[in-house]
């Protein structure tokens, strides 16, 4: 069924049922034991007395993490529909049914650094200052034209620019780097164990987005002539204004005495090896078939869940 056209089935009661095993509903599955958690349940005491002991550059350094990644959050919840409608006009229902576990979880991690951000730092006023230039392209503009402009294209060519936006720069290389980096520096200084509960749980919801993202790059790659093309030009388009933002981010410190003891390498080496993993995951996938590509995603999740023991 495409968008705008009349329905003439329902999946589920058409014999086809649901696909239990589809990388898809498998992520849903996990999404529903793993992504309820409550922002507002967990627990910011011990947070305001640590927030009050921090210097000013300290401060500074956590207000300008934290602006980013709120700023983010809200990207990607706003953007994300587009993505969503086009998968769901294709009549990929379980796609489409993990896909609200995905803008849900989006919407809760918004929800959770603007809880901090008001309840902890106390920072109401307008933190658009920290947006460097580099970020500002990325996010407000790359990323909402990407995705929209699946409203009036949903080729299988402008779902990969949009996914490569969305799940492998914004998330594969800078959320999810971010928020290594900083719950690394938390654990190690023993502080915000508020703040730290929350990243820790936004990390594990943003590893099935990353999954969902490699999973539907591969199978749109493997559907167009041209796919692996295109996702290589709009990599190149944007991997200089992700590393920007890394490094526009760092300008602001003496990388040997920066807060917290961070240093920007470890953040640019983390998203070096991560996009590295999907590269290959992607190449390997090259030019299979969808139901090649499903056992692989398949046998990657199974791996996945060993390796951090969240095994059904
Ligand atoms: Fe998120
Ligand atoms: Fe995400």
């Amino acid at each position: 069924m495409s968008a705008g056209s009349t329905r003439d089935r329902y999946s589920t009661i058409s014999g086809r049922g649901l696909d239990w095993d589809s990388v898809p509903m498998r992520l849903f599955q996990k999404a529903k034991r793993l992504g309820v958690w409550d922002p507002q349940a967990l627990d910011f005491s011990a947070d305001g007395a640590d927030w009050t002991g921090f210097d000013g550059v300290e401060q500074d350094f956590l207000l300008r993490t934290l602006a980013l990644f709120q700023a983010g959050e809200e990207g990607v919840t706003s953007d994300l529909l587009p993505l969503i409608m086009a998968v769901a006009g294709e009549g990929r229902i379980e796609e489409e049914i993990y896909l609200t576990s995905f803008l849900w979880e989006e919407a809760k991690h918004v929800e959770f650094f603007r809880r901090w951000l008001d309840q902890v730092a106390i920072a109401r006023g307008d933190l658009g200052h920290y947006l460097t230039s580099s970020y500002r392209q990325l996010f407000l503009v790359e990323l909402p034209s990407s995705l929209n402009a699946l409203k009036s294209d949903q080729s299988v060519e402008a779902q990969i620019r949009a996914s490569v936006t969305y799940n492998m720069i914004i998330e594969g290389v800078l959320a999810e780097t971010g928020y290594h980096g900083f719950r690394q520096s938390l654990e190690a200084n023993g502080k915000l164990p508020g703040l730290l509960s929350g990243i820790r749980l936004i990390a594990r919801d943003e590893s099935r987005h990353i999954r969902y993202g490699v999973f539907l790059l591969d199978r749109l790659i493997n559907d167009s002539r041209d796919g692996w093309d295109v996702m290589i030009q709009r990599m190149n388009e944007l991997l200089g204004l992700a590393m920007g933002v890394i490094s526009e981010f760092w300008e602001h410190y003496d990388d040997e005495h920066a807060p917290f003891g961070q240093r920007m390498e470890t953040y640019l080496e983390f998203a070096g090896t991560q996009f590295d993993k999907r590269m290959k995951v992607l190449e390997r996938d090259r030019g299979k078939s969808i139901e090649e590509i499903a056992t692989a995603s398949l046998a990657d999740l199974a791996e996945e869940e060993v390796a951090i023991g969240a095994a059904p």
